[in-house]
């Protein structure tokens, strides 16, 4: 790995198959950071356990996940690749962290609330302080950028707090992060009936899987929710429709889009049509990741020795990182 690098960090759940919002929101960034920084990728999966509490397939998703991540672009020699659990640096830092992390602050951290109402049963000390864990997974690295969904944005903003907290108290050991994104803002894709954004917990015929084959992925599209069309040259699009424009845009050509984009404000916009087009760009941008990611989940040999490479170099960089935060905190006791 070259020297002096900016240093980018992210993570995903073990919750699930990868999906459209995934990819756009988080992976195709990932895919081009490797080539022009020192990239570490991980599968969160202790954060997996503040929602699913069930471990029995854990495993299995972690590592159809490295497949997937691989599939999707990543290349285990350019980034390190590892698992969260591998990594016992995380949790020492997660503890110092969460002395500078106020109740306030977390009970008002928006995926919480949200977390929370939908687990009213299990509201856990763990989901209360998600964010100080996913704080320490970007900490350890002394990262500089953190590329993921608009989702995750208050998340790096609680990171870059809980950072110049600790800089301010016992010195300077972290960069403060700054979440990132290639294009200008930070992707949100929406779930295929326009409510909230796709994700891998939520309705799975509203969600596009990188795991889907050509059969579903056209049903899914061919029955996402649309309208008679607009009566007005020139509207507003409502949420569900600008979603498929959305995805228009990152899979077909700038000549489609444009056609369908003066279709819609002349109303003769036919959402058939566009749905159609749509399902076979798709199609044809899904297949090779499926098929790659394939390969690899039948080579177990091959995702342990990826795992493990990856855990070797994250630890090293973890531990330097460790050091520092206990020489500034005054913990040199042995
Ligand atoms: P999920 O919400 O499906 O469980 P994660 O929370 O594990 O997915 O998110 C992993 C990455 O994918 C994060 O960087 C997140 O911002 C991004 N992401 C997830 N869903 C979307 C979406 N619908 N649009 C854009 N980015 C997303
Ligand atoms: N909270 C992130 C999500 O739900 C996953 C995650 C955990 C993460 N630790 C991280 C993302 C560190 C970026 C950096 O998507």
């Amino acid at each position: 790995m070259e020297k002096n690098k900016e240093i980018v960090l992210s993570g995903i759940r073990p919750t699930g198959f990868l999906h459209l919002g995934n990819y756009f929101g988080a992976l195709k960034n990932w895919a081009r950071m490797q080539y022009e920084y020192e990239c570490y990728f991980f599968i969160a999966d202790w954060h997996s356990l503040t929602t699913h509490a069930d471990t029995s397939e854990l495993s299995l998703i972690t590592r159809r996940l490295v497949a997937e991540l691989i599939g999707g672009g990543l290349d285990p020699e350019k980034c390190t690749i590892y698992a969260q659990s591998d990594i016992p640096e995380i949790p020492e830092l997660y503890l110092y962290l969460n002395m500078l992390a106020y109740k306030g602050e977390l009970e008002k951290t928006v995926t919480f609330k949200e977390k929370a109402r939908r687990q009213p049963d299990n509201i856990n000390a763990g989901l209360l302080t998600y964010p100080v864990l996913q704080a320490a997974d970007i900490l350890i690295h002394r990262c500089h950028y953190v590329p993921v969904g608009k989702d995750q944005e208050q998340h790096i903003e609680m990171t870059r707090n809980f950072a110049e907290r600790f800089n301010h108290r016992y010195g300077d050991v972290f960069p403060v992060p700054k979440a990132f994104s290639y294009g200008k803002d930070l992707v949100k894709i929406l779930s295929l009936d326009g409510s909230g954004k796709m994700s891998k917990s939520e309705q799975q015929m509203n969600t596009v899987y990188l795991n889907d084959d050509d059969e579903l992925i056209r049903k899914k599209i061919m029955k996402a929710r649309t309208d008679q069309g607009p009566t007005e040259p020139n509207s507003t699009k409502p949420e569900y429709i600008q979603g498929l424009f959305t995805l228009l845009g990152l899979v077909s050509s700038q000549e489609v889009l444009t056609k369908f984009e003066n279709d819609f404000n002349l109303c003769q916009i036919r959402y058939g049509d566009m749905k159609k087009q749509l399902a076979d760009d798709l199609i044809r941008f899904i297949a090779p990741i499926r098929n790659k990611a394939a390969v690899l989940q039948n080579d177990p040999a091959e995702i342990d020795r990826i795992l493990t490479m990856g855990a070797e170099k994250a630890r090293k960089s973890a531990e330097s990182t460790l050091v520092e935060v206990r020489k500034a905190l005054g913990f040199r006791h042995l």
